[in-house]
């Protein structure tokens, strides 16, 4: 969209974040969902309903409470600030200027806060916009599973930083971007994606949008002096894209139709991009074909490329960031985040409190706006609560791949040889399928048989990097 259009594209996002509004709320609409169950209670009027029919009304119960918590004039509100202020957002961030944000920001932060009381919580004011991202998680548990693994990741960075650095330069040259975009392809119809139901692009930022399992579209970049960034786009976001695929069209329309969570979502495109993407099984089939596209990798073995690919550095931009800092860069917004909603951090503080967290965190610090605090577009679009999704996504990726290993004792010896769609038709029975028909958490539970917990992931990151670079 053109810089000029965006004033109109506000006011547009504006009217129609107010009709929807209106006809969620519409009395028509909430008497009949209140025939089949108690929106007060959720209680089901019916006993005898099938799982299907029960996990949809719930979701719609779960969505027409929130929405008849907010008044229109709210949701119109926030619809023209958010989009004004993704517009500012970009401006700042190319000036290098988080005071040209910062009034955008401070009308946020006052209108989540006032959305959080809108919507009411138990505990915490954040409880009610986390719930908003991924429903049934709550700040306090955030905090105690992020506190564990903040201390795993920064243990394991301390460790690397004592190692012998590892050669990775050969990753960046002169790779032309028609190679990597025919490389890329290659990629995404290994892992089965169905280029009948989707497509490949380019954007300045990789994303994944579907509109229908038949019609899901994803993006990677071009970097012309970097090989794996589009590499790790492309699977990232064909991980999402496998989901929406996956889902069940019969259900369309419906919350069966449509991904658990945030989290969940997540869960799929990192599973792809680090435990498949970054496994020397993969490399072992798929190097010597991306030596056939950029011949001057002919000399890399195995070894050091999977070395190279999975080196640990510790750097400014979250997207970028590796498997170990990566954590700490969400640990990090989550942090600042849950205290501008409870009031105990100034807006104007914040590039402050983000240098003083990324030197304990990481050891660095940003010299400009543009590498620290203004580097997301999250908080633009008036998305807090999102980002301990993407920690979350990791946690549940461990978790379903530890299950899906029990029950493929061989799945290195068959990805090895090239063979992924078993993955993804494990992946598309046990989650893309069943739509929201599970909780995040019940889903866990169902397919690891035990709780939400941070030790695989973290048994895993300690295992990988151990062997990696040598320390005990
Ligand atoms: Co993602």
């Amino acid at each position: 969209m053109p810089t000029m259009g965006s004033k109109l594209r506000a006011e547009q996002i504006e009217l129609m974040a107010g009709i929807i509004h209106k006809e969620r709320n519409q009395s028509n609409f909430i008497k009949s969902l209140n025939s089949l169950i108690d929106l007060e209670s959720g209680k089901l009027v019916n006993d005898k309903l099938g799982t299907d029919q029960k996990a949809m009304l719930k979701d719609w119960r779960r969505q027409a409470q929130i929405s008849l918590k907010l008044p229109s004039s709210f949701v119109s509100e926030f619809a023209r600030l958010t989009s004004e202020s993704m517009h500012v957002w970009a401006m700042a961030r190319k000036e290098n200027s988080f005071l040209t944000f910062a009034p955008y920001l401070e009308k946020i932060v006052s209108m989540l806060r006032k959305k959080s009381d809108l919507l009411g919580f138990k505990d915490h004011p954040y409880d009610a916009l986390l719930d908003l991202y991924e429903p049934g998680f709550t700040t306090s548990e955030i905090k105690l599973l992020f506190g564990k693994i903040k201390k795993t990741t920064t243990s394991i960075l301390l460790k690397i930083a004592q190692s012998k650095d590892v050669e990775c330069s050969f990753l960046h040259g002169n790779f032309p971007k028609d190679k990597l975009l025919q490389f890329s392809h290659l990629l995404l119809e290994s892992l089965g994606y169905d280029f009948d139901k989707g497509r490949l692009d380019l954007s300045q930022h990789p994303f994944s949008i579907s509109l229908h399992p038949f019609d899901s579209r994803i993006t990677t970049r071009i970097h012309n002096d970097s090989l794996f960034d589009c590499i790790s786009a492309v699977l990232h976001e064909g991980g999402h894209s496998l989901y929406e695929m996956g889902l069940n069209p019969e259900h369309y329309g419906t919350p069966l139709c449509d991904a658990v969570s945030l989290g969940i979502h997540e869960s799929q495109s990192r599973l792809w991009e680090t435990r498949i993407g970054q496994s020397k099984p993969f490399w072992y089939h798929f190097l010597p074909i991306l030596k056939t596209y950029f011949p001057e990798l002919d000399p890399i073995d195995l070894n050091t490329f999977y070395q190279a690919i999975n080196r640990v550095e510790p750097s400014f931009i979250r997207v970028e960031a590796d498997e170990i800092t990566y954590s700490l860069h969400v640990i990090l917004r989550f942090e600042i985040e849950k205290q501008l909603i409870e009031g105990s951090l100034k807006v104007s503080e914040i590039p402050e409190t983000w240098n003083y967290l990324m030197y304990n965190y990481l050891g660095i610090k940003p010299s400009t706006d543009a590498e620290s605090c203004l580097q997301d577009i999250h908080w633009s679009m008036g998305a807090m609560g999102y980002f301990p999704t993407y920690v979350l996504g990791n946690v549940f990726a461990s978790q379903f791949f530890e299950a899906f290993a029990k029950e493929h004792t061989d799945w290195e010896k068959r990805v090895a040889e090239g063979e992924l769609g078993f993955l993804r038709k494990w992946l598309e029975k046990n989650i893309h399928s069943l739509g929201k028909t599970y909780s995040a958490k019940d889903l866990v539970k169902k397919m690891t048989g035990s709780s939400l917990s941070e030790k695989d992931y973290v048994t895993y990151l300690n295992k990988k990097y151990q062997e990696l670079y040598g320390f005990a």
